[in-house]
């Protein structure tokens, strides 16, 4: 069966999928997206995806292509036609189709709506997190917007390229003052040696990660105390455990940074807890 892909309005082969080359997410990443894990062919966590898309828009003035409620519908018919249990639903809106000019076009432009869904191994995602892996630290160098989902992740791609070619699963961030801000793809964390689990604020130019903040939730309920916080590098190579977090990666353990070993080099308890937490709940 081949794949089947959204595109303004039609369910077409994802072989043709196509956009307009004067779309303007094309031609400047004028867009903004979403990651949807699908487990079980049910969307997690789909209202908050839908709050951040929302914000993403209006903090970029783009017009939604559509309602909240036909668009759910579009996401539910793109799993059920590719009839994919396990899969990464990935949406993107850009501001639409128009003659090239950087300022935006005089007359309210239709914006552009595809969503794809590719297979996701999501058990294979929880067992890579049963053994952790490896990051190394790249310099932070994007806008002041990152709270803004856009498609404009040319820093993301270099960082993430960059320590991939060091044998590393995710860049860790660091700002000029050295503090970490999040990975490449996902949201950072460490467990201090109080016990303590830190993250940096979302009021501090990093994504608001939906995964996150249902970490945070889950952390409560099992009486994890957390704190929102910047951390230095410095202070996640000290950290008895580090984690990332994002929809595609769980509460994956960071066991090696820079290649300096976390904590023993092994996932540690909290990050232990909080994978098996989200599995329940991704499950429940
Ligand atoms: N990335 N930070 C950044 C820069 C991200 O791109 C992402 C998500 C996250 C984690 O957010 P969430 O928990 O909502 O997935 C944090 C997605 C998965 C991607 O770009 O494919």
């Amino acid at each position: 069966m081949s794949r089947i892909s959204y595109v303004n309005g039609a369910y077409v082969r994802h072989m043709n999928a196509v956009v307009h080359i004067d779309d303007r997410g094309y031609q400047f990443a004028d867009a903004v997206y979403e990651g949807i894990t699908v487990r079980h062919g049910r969307m997690v966590d789909l209202e908050p995806h839908l709050d951040r898309l929302w914000r993403s828009m209006g903090e970029l003035r783009i017009a939604p292509p559509m309602l909240r409620r036909p668009m759910r519908f579009v996401f539910r018919e793109v799993i059920r036609r590719n009839r994919i249990e396990n899969g990464f639903l990935y949406i993107q809106i850009s501001r639409g189709v128009a003659r090239r000019d950087h300022a935006f076009p005089a007359a309210p432009l239709q914006a552009s709506l595809i969503v794809t869904l590719k297979r996701l191994d999501v058990d294979g995602i929880i067992r890579r997190a049963e053994v952790g892996v490896k990051a190394f630290s790249e310099d932070d160098i994007r806008w002041g917007r990152c709270d803004v989902k856009s498609t404009s992740l040319l820093p993301n791609i270099l960082a993430k390229q960059s320590a991939k070619e060091k044998g590393g699963f995710e860049a860790v961030l660091v700002d000029v003052q050295g503090f970490v801000t999040e990975g490449s793809s996902t949201n950072m964390w460490i467990v201090r040696r109080d016990g303590v689990v830190q993250t940096r604020s979302t009021a501090d130019n990093i994504l608001p990660g939906i995964t996150r903040a249902t970490l945070m939730r889950l952390a409560r309920e099992l009486q994890i105390k957390v704190v929102e916080e910047a951390f230095t590098l410095k202070d996640a190579k000290g950290a008895a455990e580090m984690f990332l977090s994002s929809s595609t990666g769980c509460a994956t353990p960071i066991v090696e940074l820079d290649g300096q070993k976390i904590g023993d080099g092994t996932p540690g308890p909290v990050a232990t807890r909080l994978v098996e937490a989200y599995r329940k709940y991704m499950d429940a």
